[in-house]
């Protein structure tokens, strides 16, 4: 029989209020998980747990700023401190402040990049890893980037911190796999969400992303969320290190 179902499991996830992380509180929220929503907005992270009341299901709102670690560390207590464990982290808050050549980038920005996509997820991994491998049992899940799998003009900081975020998983995954401690990455290609909007904004780039996309389209929330439900569940419990494209066919295509 299929096995989708998280009934007994905690999930925290970061920047769940909108996009992505809306889309996996919500699916975890449906397959039973009791849910930690969080983003800098608690108004709009209680949207998000309204709705999954609404559905049945169980969740809290919780602020956080993934640069800061107390931020990071109160989430983490307020999640225990509700439902008493985490059983699974999703790391899906990314900043992308630098649109431009690498060979300008201050030391400032580059900073703040590194600190919200690599080093804030290991904080948070920091912080419930013990947890996991003392329960042998626990999963990680980062929201990495198809830009992590490319050179790039103008995403070059953007694109070294999602290819570090791949490399962070694949560590993690080494360390926390003797204790069933799994831990994998997803790399969207472009999804609609807020985050996609600047793209589509601009027709000439939107039609040229299309064009190297075999699916010839934009991906879905629901659709990143359906494989983050996967590597969750008990159908994904040999995954682990892995870093799943879901992208369309992006990072396979080569026109010609
Ligand atoms: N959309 C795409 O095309 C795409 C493609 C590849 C990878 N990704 C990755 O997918 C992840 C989510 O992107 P998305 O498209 O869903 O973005 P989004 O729709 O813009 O949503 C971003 C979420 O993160 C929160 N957030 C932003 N800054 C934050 C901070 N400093 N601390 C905590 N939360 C913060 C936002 O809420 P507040 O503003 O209220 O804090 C919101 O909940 C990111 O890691 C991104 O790199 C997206």
């Amino acid at each position: 029989m299929l096995n989708v179902n998280l009934t007994g499991k905690v999930a925290v996830i970061t920047g769940s209020s909108r996009g992505i992380g809306k889309g996996i509180a919500l699916i975890y929220g449906q397959a039973g998980a009791k849910i930690v929503v969080s983003s800098r907005t608690l108004s709009a992270c209680q949207e998000v747990v309204d709705e999954i009341e609404a559905a049945g299901g169980e969740a809290i709102a919780v602020a956080c700023d993934i640069v800061s670690k107390p931020d990071c560390a109160n989430l983490i207590d307020s999640a225990r401190k509700a439902f008493g464990k985490i059983d699974i982290l999703v790391c899906n808050a990314a900043l992308n402040p630098w649109y431009g050549s690498l060979i300008d980038l201050p030391d400032e920005t580059y900073d703040l990049c590194m600190n919200a996509n690599v080093r804030s997820p290991l904080w948070l991994i920091q912080m419930v890893f013990p947890e996991m491998k003392e329960r042998r049992d626990g999963s990680i899940i980062l929201i990495s980037s198809g830009a992590g799998m490319f050179g790039l003009e103008t995403l070059g900081l953007y694109a070294i911190t999602k290819a570090a975020e791949m490399q962070l998983g694949r560590n993690i995954a080494v360390e926390g796999g003797p204790f069933n401690v799994r831990a994998n990455v997803i790399a969207p290609g472009l999804i609609d969400t807020d985050f996609a909007a600047p793209v589509k904004a601009l027709p000439e780039m939107y039609n040229s992303i299309m064009s190297q996309i075999p699916l010839r389209r934009i991906g879905t929330v629901e659709e990143v969320a359906g494989a983050a439900l996967f590597l969750v569940s008990d159908l994904g419990t040999f995954m682990n290190g892995h870093t799943m494209m879901c992208d369309g066919g992006t990072t396979i295509y080569k026109p010609g």
